[in-house]
Formats: structure tokens, C-alpha cells, sequence
């Protein structure tokens, strides 16, 4: 078994030095997680080397160092990197996920690149992979990525994690290709998100821009079911801890110290992005330093932006409304021995880094919107045992982890500039106290857990997938049913209708049968040994005008009346429906667009398949609250079925149908197919060696599943000829 590992960006990159191409590492938090990963497998690693390659004698070189170090490069082209990376990745869904939606640049050839882009990635995973093995993709950069690899090789382990925020619906929605990009992720046994706000937004955009059946933390998809999770990231806590042990790194955080001066050192580590606010984290400093003069010279903000994304316009008019800011801050208050701010526009190396969080008083970490943000446990890492004091901002996904830090609400500049005070006089025994109790959370929820239980789940989630898919009725299923079909001489056949003859439609009245499906009907009804009911919970007028004609049984209203030999009878006595049930039914239509009441003799059903599906949700839960009581009082029972809630006569259930229907006869073959739940029922009530098929989503209670309705009429078609 391998574990195989795609990502936008290869943990290393490629570079040129005198027309000589060279492989160099470039290190970051998944990797580290990755290489400390406790999991006895085989890694490999598909991914951007960072550079473009044209066939040649030296990329063939590279390539084949590289695959010995299971490393396959994805080389993309300058057009590519212009409109899949620059474009669809950084220019729609960057903004979009981070509520930036004005920064967005709609093209279609971004979408295309994408698209693109997503195949190159399967292409070369295609490549590698083996039966077994788990694929586990990262990023925004490849959300069609699990759905093309799960197309192409079915019984992969696929997982997909979202390191950045999973917007809300609303937002989301907006997106031309909604629809594409979930239903890409949803290729994946696993989808995994920093923090629970991320999973719900995810979970609430499959449910209504998919319309899909979705469960708090499972979606379900006709052959298996998708888990989604929160794992928040890690990272390499001891390697962090233990940065000051080194002597280069203590010797540079001591010549760090002597150059910047004795005043206290604010740090601010970001990658120049709109997404850390960074322009307002300045101007809360400038109004801390206009407002509060004792700070001045006593203070100064260290602030590290590395470049990213610099061909993206936005960010390069961020980088000259930084530089601005900046230059109006230090012009304004600059001393000969004193800088408020020291601004450095470079990518600094673990060790500078660690060095800079040794001397740190304060981490200033205060993003607009952030998946996760590592700089804040980073910090609070490396200060070991030393003092220090972290303000974070709510919007981080870090922030429900490290509830000891000073919260802030980054667009509230009182608040920044209070927390900034509150931090440089803070004592040191409270800040010791404090780091030390999220050093405690991040110790333990470091990255090599992070991956451990992200892998562990989704293996978990593969096997009750395997499960579901035994239930599966395949071909070796078929071939015994049919040979017991064959050889039996007085059958029992109990079919429901909607869901399992017929597709569900907008409206309940589109449902009528096809001619092929009556022909199917008559073909079974045909056979001499055979006896087919149809057993439904419509009203016996429906059933009479669409299938009357046919030499069926029908069961209506879940078993109230039954037709047999022409003729209808009822088995419970007709009451008029209580007043108090009726005004809670209607009262639910009038506030509920889209959704309707019906009044069968022996129930009442509210269908609600149109209604939006939260909405939807938050009726059901009030109409059956609602029901309780009066139902109780009269003796009636409430079910929740596909999109509808019932209330009907206690006294019959498709069950107590098939019950008198055995007790008629000796079958020796009997066969119950349905969709729903009160189909289950039927298949509770008949013999263990009943055939019973759940169609859709499998049940506990029957033997086999069939995923689709459609298949369900070639099944049975196969069944009879
Ligand atoms: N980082 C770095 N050098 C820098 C700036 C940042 O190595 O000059 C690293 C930092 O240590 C952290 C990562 O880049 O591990 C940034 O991750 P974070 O989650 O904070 O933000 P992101 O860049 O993913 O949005
Ligand atoms: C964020 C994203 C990563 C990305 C990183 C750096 O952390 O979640 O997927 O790799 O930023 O961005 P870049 O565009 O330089 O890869």
C-alpha cells in the first residue's frame, strides 16, 4: 500500500544556476507532517516542481532523480500558471473563500485552465497509483481532482483536505461552477476541513446547490457515502521547541536582539496577502503610537510580509499600500535610535524565523480571514518557556484552539490597539501561564496527529463504504435470485412505486407510469405464477387510474385499502381528521413556499421536495413537534419518508399489508423491492427467506441494495426474461 500525496506545490523546488538545473527543498508544514507520519506506508508525492521543462536531456535527468525520490513532477506552462494558478485558483477562489468577492475576476479561461490543470494532476497520479493504495489530495487547487481519479480508478482510498475556509453558501453560490467543484470533492471518501464552521458551510452547500442527502457529517451518494470532518492542522511542535537548542539559532536570535534595539519587539509573519490584513494591523499600530505617546520609542512592530502571488494584480497594489503605510508610520515617528516599524519584504528561513519568535514579546497575528494560520502556533511553540504574549485574530481557524491568546476582532481597531496594550502590560508570570496552556493543546494536536487521524478516518470510512458496497446486488447476487425465481412455482412479488417503478418528479402528479413500465408490469402480472402487489402509500384513486387496468394488487395509503380481484376494500374505518392536525399541516404550507398538503383518507401527508433544504429541514422538525401531541392523544403515528412528513392510522403499515398477504397463501419465492423507509416495514415483516432490495441508500433491514431506481427496472426486466 502507498500513500500518495497531491499537491499544487511539490515540497521542493527546481531551480536554475548557470543554465544548470538543480533540485532544492522548500520545506513547509504538510511535509513535515508527512515525513514524521507514524503510518508504516510508502510515500510518494505528485505535485509543481516550480519551474517549466521542456522535453530535454536535463529534465529527463531531473525527472528521474526525482521519481527515485517518489516525487512526480506535474510541469505546468507559463499560460497554465497565468490562467489555472494566477487565474481560476488565486483570482476566483482565494477571494471567494476568504469573502474578498469584489477581488474576483471571472474568465472562462481560468475555469478551462482549471479544468486543465485538474486532468495533468490525474494523468500523473493515474501513473502511480496501485489497488490499495490511499490518494490524499490537498488544496483548493484541486477540488475536481478526487471525483476525475475516483472516474478512472474506483476503489482507490481517495481523501481531500481544505486547507483554507470553506465559505458560507450564500457566497458560494455565487460561483459559476458551484456544482462541478463539489461534486468534484464528493469523488473522495473523505473530506476534511480545519474547524467545524468550514465542514457545516461545505455540507450546507451540498445540500442545496446539489440537492443531496447529507447527514451532520455524511454525505450520501447512491453507491457510498462521503464522511467530512474537522482536523485541525498542526504543526511540528517539537521541531519549533526545540529551535533555541541550536546554537546558530541562539546566536542569531542574540545578534537579532542586540540590532533591533532595547525597546519591545511586536511580530507580524504573513505572506503578502489581503487575506492578513496586514494595511490594518499598521494603521491600529500608528493609532497605538498616536494615541498612546509612552509607546513611542518603547515599541516596535517587526513585520515580515514574504512575496507570493506577485503577478496578481491585487497583491502587487497591496505590496504599494503596504510600503506606504509603512514609509508614513516610520516617517512620522522615526528617531535616531528608534524604528516603529522594521519592514522586511523576503521570505526569512526556519532558522531567522524561530530566532525572530525567540525575541518576540508579541505575535501580532491578525488575518481578515485565515484557514488555519501555522505563524500563531509557531510562536507559541518556539517560546519554550519563555514569556510572550500572542494576539490573534477571531477570524483565524487557530483562534478555537488557542483560547489563551488575546482574541481580537481585526477590523475593530479599538479593540487591536486595547489588546496591543493589554499585551505590553501584561505580567509575565500570566503570559507564561497562558503560552504554556496552549503549548499544551498544540503539543498533542500537532501534525503528525493531524495526519494520523485525517488517514485513519478515511480508511475507516473506506471500509464501511466496502460494506455498503457488499450489499450491492451484483452479478453472482443476480444469477442466484434468478435461479430461485426459475425454479419456484408460487411467487409473492411486493413492489412500491415511487422511488422504485418510477422517478420521484416536481410534482407527485408527473409520476404516472410509461408505457414501458406497464409493459414490464404486464410481462411480470403475465406469468401464471406469479402474484404482484404494488404497495404504496398514494391514495387508491391514483393507483386505480394509473395501474387499474393491469391484473395487479394494489395496497394504497400504506395498506388502508387493498384492491384484490377488482375490487377495493378498506381495512380501517374511515374518521374525519381531527381540526387541531389539519391547522398545523396548513399552518406549515402558508410559511413554507414551495410545499404542499395531502388529504388521503387514512393520512395526511406534507411534501416539502421543492423547499429549500434548510428551510425544509427546520419545518420538519417544528411540524413533528408540533404533531406530538394530537397524535399521541388520537392514536396516530407521525413518519418522516422521502420529503414528505405523514400522519396516518396506526392501525396499518405497509408491514401489516405484507403480513396479509403471506397469510393467504404459501409462497415459496417471496420478493419486497422499495425505496423508503416504510418500505422497510414490508421487508421487517416477511420471512427471512425473502429477497428484499432497498433501492437508493442501503438499509440495515434489507438483504441487498440497488443504488438507482433505473437499474431497478433492468433488474427486473433481466429477472423475467
Ligand atoms: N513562513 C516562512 N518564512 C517566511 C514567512 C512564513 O517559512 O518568511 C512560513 C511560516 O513559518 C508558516 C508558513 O510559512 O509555516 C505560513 O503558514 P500560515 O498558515 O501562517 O499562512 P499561509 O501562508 O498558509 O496562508
Ligand atoms: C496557503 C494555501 C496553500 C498554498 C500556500 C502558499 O497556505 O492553503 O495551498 O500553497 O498558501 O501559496 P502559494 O500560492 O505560494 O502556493
Amino acid at each position: 500500500m502507498k500513500l500518495i500525496i497531491v499537491s499544487n506545490r511539490l515540497p521542493l523546488k527546481i531551480v536554475e544556476e548557470n543554465n544548470i538545473y538543480k533540485v532544492i527543498p522548500s520545506p513547509g508544514g504538510l511535509s513535515t507532517g508527512m515525513d514524521s507520519l507514524e503510518m508504516n506506508v510508502e510515500r510518494y508525492w505528485v505535485g509543481w516542481p516550480g519551474m517549466f521543462l521542456k522535453e530535454s536531456k536535463e529534465k529527463t535527468a531531473i525527472d528521474d532523480q526525482l521519481l527515485t525520490q517518489k516525487y512526480s513532477p506535474v510541469y505546468l506552462s507559463p499560460e497554465q500558471i497565468e490562467n489555472y494558478y494566477e487565474g481560476y485558483c488565486n483570482s476566483v477562489l482565494w477571494p471567494l473563500s476568504h469573502y474578498f468577492p469584489s477581488y474576483i475576476r471571472y474568465e472562462t479561461k481560468y475555469w478551462e485552465a482549471y479544468e486543465e490543470v485538474n486532468r495533468l494532476f490525474c494523468e500523473a497520479t493515474l501513473k502511480i497509483i496501485e489497488p490499495g493504495d490511499i490518494v490524499w489530495v490537498q488544496d483548493y487547487q484541486l477540488m475536481l481532482l478526487p471525483k476525475m481519479i475516483r472516474n478512472k480508478a474506483p476503489d482507490t482510498s481517495i481523501g481531500y483536505f481544505h486547507h483554507i475556509p470553506f465559505p458560507s453558501y450564500e457566497l458560494f453560490r455565487t460561483l459559476p461552477q458551484r456544482a462541478q467543484l463539489l461534486d468534484g470533492l464528493l469523488g473522495a471518501d473523505l473530506v476534511g476541513f480545519h474547524t467545524h464552521s468550514y465542514m457545516r458551510h461545505f455540507i450546507s452547500a451540498v445540500y442545496r446547490v446539489l440537492k443531496m442527502e447529507c447527514t451532520l457529517d455524511e454525505i450520501h451518494l447512491d453507491e457510498r457515502v462521503v464522511d467530512v470532518d474537522a482536523f485541525p492542522m498542526g504543526i511540528n511542535f517539537q521541531m519549533f521547541q526545540k529551535a533555541m537548542e541550536n546554537d546558530a539559532i541562539r546566536q542569531q536570535a542574540e545578534e537579532f536582539r542586540k540590532s533591533l534595539g532595547n525597546s519591545k519587539l511586536m511580530l507580524s509573519v504573513d505572506r503578502l496577502d489581503y487575506s492578513k490584513g496586514i494595511p490594518l494591523r499598521l494603521k491600529s499600530f500608528e493609532t497605538l503610537l498616536d494615541n498612546y505617546p509612552q509607546y513611542r520609542g518603547a515599541v516596535s512592530l517587526v513585520m515580515i510580509v514574504a512575496p507570493s502571488r506577485d503577478n496578481v494584480d491585487i497583491y502587487a497594489k497591496l505590496k504599494t499600500e503596504i510600503d506606504t503605510l509603512v514609509g508614513r508610520i516610520n516617517g512620522k515617528y522615526s528617531t535616531i535610535d528608534w524604528n516603529p516599524v522594521y519592514y522586511f519584504y523576503r521570505s526569512f528561513q526556519f532558522e531567522e524565523l524561530t530566532a525572530l519568535y525567540h525575541n518576540s514579546d508579541i505575535a501580532l497575528v491578525t488575518p481578515l480571514r485565515d484557514g488555519m494560520n501555522l505563524v500563531a502556533k509557531e510562536y507559541v511553540a518556539t517560546k519554550n518557556e519563555s514569556p510572550g504574549v500572542l494576539i490573534l485574530s477571531e477570524m483565524a481557524g487557530a483562534a478555537i484552539e488557542l483560547s489563551d491568546a488575546i482574541i481580537v476582532n481585526p477590523t475593530d481597531q479599538k479593540e487591536m490597539v486595547e489588546a496591543m496594550i493589554q499585551a505590553l502590560e501584561m505580567p509575565e508570570d500570566e503570559q507564561k501561564e497562558k503560552i504554556k496552556s496552549m503549548q499544551q493543546i498544540i503539543s498533542v494536536q500537532n501534525v503528525n496527529q493531524w495526519a494520523q487521524d485525517f488517514l485513519e478516518e478515511l480508511l475507516e470510512v473506506r471500509e464501511k463504504n466496502v460494506a455498503l458496497n457488499n450489499k450491492i446486488l451484483k452479478q453472482e447476487n443476480f444469477k442466484l435470485i434468478k435461479e430461485k425465481y426459475d425454479q419456484s412455482k408460487n411467487r409473492l412479488v411486493i413492489l412500491d412505486y415511487d422511488g422504485t417503478l418510477v422517478p420521484f418528479r416536481r410534482k407527485p402528479s408527473e409520476a404516472s407510469p410509461t408505457p414501458p413500465l406497464l409493459a414490464l408490469l404486464a410481462n411480470l402480472c403475465k406469468d401464471p405464477r406469479n402474484r404482484v402487489v404494488i404497495s404504496s402509500g398514494r391514495d387508491r384513486q391514483t393507483l386505480d387510474k394509473w395501474l387499474g387496468k393491469l391484473p395487479i394488487g394494489l395496497a394504497a395509503e400504506h395498506g388502508a385499502f387493498y384492491k384484490e380481484n377488482g375490487e377495493w376494500r378498506k381495512r380501517i374505518e374511515d374518521v374525519p381528521w381531527d381540526k387541531e392536525i389539519l391547522n398545523i399541516f396548513e399552518h406549515t404550507v402558508r410559511r413554507t413556499p414551495m410545499s404542499k398538503i395531502e388529504i388521503k383518507d387514512t393520512a395526511l401527508v406534507w411534501h416539502y421536495r421543492n423547499v429549500d433544504s434548510w428551510l425544509a429541514e427546520l419545518r420538519v422538525t417544528q411540524l413533528i413537534n408540533a404533531l406530538i401531541n394530537p397524535c399521541s392523544r388520537l392514536n396516530l403515528q407521525i413518519m418522516k419518508g422521502n420529503k414528505i412528513v405523514e400522519v396516518k392510522n396506526n392501525d396499518v403499515s405497509k408491514g401489516s399489508e405484507a403480513i396479509r398477504l403471506m397469510n393467504q397463501d404459501n409462497y415459496d419465492f417471496i420478493m419486497a423491492i422499495g425505496d423508503d423507509t416504510t418500505d422497510e416495514e414490508t421487508f421487517i415483516a416477511l420471512p427471512d427467506h425473502a429477497i428484499t432490495i432497498k433501492v437508493g441508500k442501503s438499509s440495515n433491514v434489507a438483504k441487498y441494495n440497488i443504488p438507482t431506481q433505473g437499474q431497478t427496472i433492468v433488474f427486473l426486466e433481466r429477472l423475467i426474461n
